[in-house]
């Protein structure tokens, strides 16, 4: 595949952004539906990969036409080789996690630690980037901490080792998810590469990615917890205005994704149970959850949380229940989904 083309796969698109747990297969089908460009894997260790383990992670359903593995490691040859690897499980494109904070991997040199060391993370972008020819995406944080904001020096160097686009999760590894994202540094990284760069950070309305369009040079994106609370935010950016369902209409969203999960997981008492567990996990981002309008927007910027919005929803008895953050509330839920005991849309 020649640069350009490798390039051109990440220019201009919507992306669901790679996560753990969230970005289980089931997950990803339903944001496709509503109009997800990429999709990503969960996180898989190079480690492990090239040791046989982490083969769940890899598989895709044939809806992902631009399904990407990522991964995360530090040594040449490892990455090399999960990479071919990635490619043989049919990753259309690879990335690169050099943002993950979590300690384990970070005490190992692995994850951001890298951040700190711009030269051996281009190292190793360069050995992925000649073990395939995939569309190589590699993703950062702004620095490792507030005094380190190196992601303009990072990302140089990593399209200079043969990154096709770089995903910029604008903040820190340290700072987790306490402010909002640098806008201003993900730009600047725009401003440096000649890649397309997949701005990440606080994406929850149409106004924030209109905001984002209009005040940065980024044109990419990547959509992570707006697409846990509502895997309709796709639709939703597309469109430029919000889609607020009816409790009827959520109920439905919330049976696709237990069919794609049954589909998945398998109906038997060991696939129900990781449905169960699945949709829970889910349950803890769906109730968040409320209706809103560009006033409800434009009354919290600079930041618009969605979820601040506490005041119950209005409509049938449903909209309290769904709302709820109450674990037997999710239960109750997760039983009346499994038996369609719902209104019809
Ligand atoms: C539940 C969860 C799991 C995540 N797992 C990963 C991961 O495996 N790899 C990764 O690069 N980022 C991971 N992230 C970070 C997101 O991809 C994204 O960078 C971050 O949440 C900021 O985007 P947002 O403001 O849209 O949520 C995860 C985020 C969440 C909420």
């Amino acid at each position: 595949m020649a640069a350009e083309d490798r390039r051109a796969f990440f220019r201009e698109v919507v992306a669901l952004a790679p996560m753990a747990t969230g970005g289980n297969l089931p997950y990803r089908r339903l944001c496709k539906e509503f109009g997800a460009a990429l999709t990503c894997s969960e996180m898989v260790l190079a480690d492990k990969l090239v040791k046989g383990g982490e083969r769940p992670l890899l598989r895709s359903h044939p809806s992902e036409d631009r399904f990407g593995i990522q991964f995360t490691g530090k040594h040449e040859d490892v990455m090399a080789e999960a990479a071919r690897i990635a490619v043989a499980n049919g990753a259309r494109f690879i990335d690169l996690n050099f943002g993950c904070p979590i300690d384990l991997v970070v005490r190992r040199g692995g994850g951001a630690a890298l951040l700190k060391k711009p030269a051996r993370l281009a190292r190793l972008v360069e050995a992925v980037r000649q073990a395939v020819d995939v569309p190589l995406s590699v993703k950062i944080r702004i620095g490792y901490s507030v005094e380190k904001l190196n992601c303009v020096e990072v990302a140089t160097a990593a399209v200079a080792a043969g990154a096709d686009a770089i995903g910029v999760h604008g903040r820190t590894r340290a700072q987790r998810y306490r402010l909002s994202a640098r806008w201003d540094l993900v730009d600047q990284v725009q401003q440096a590469v000649g890649v397309p760069v997949l701005g990440n950070g606080d994406i929850l309305t149409p106004w924030d990615l209109a905001r984002r369009r209009r005040e940065t040079a980024v044109r990419s994106f990547l959509v992570a917890r707006g697409a846990l609370i509502k895997p309709w935010i796709f639709r939703e950016l597309a469109a430029g205005e919000p889609w607020n369902p009816t409790t009827a209409e959520r109920w439905a969203v919330m049976r696709r994704w237990c069919d794609f999960a049954l589909e998945h997981f398998g109906d038997d008492a060991k696939g129900l149970a990781r449905v169960e567990r699945f949709f829970l996990w889910h349950l803890g981002f769906w109730h968040r959850w409320r209706p809103y309008t560009e006033a409800d927007f434009r009354a919290q910027l600079p930041d618009s949380l969605i979820q601040a919005r506490s005041e119950p929803v209005d409509g049938d008895g449903d909209a309290a229940l769904l709302a709820s953050g109450n674990e037997d509330d999710h239960r109750l839920i997760f039983g009346r989904v499994l038996d369609r005991d719902y209104p019809a849309v």
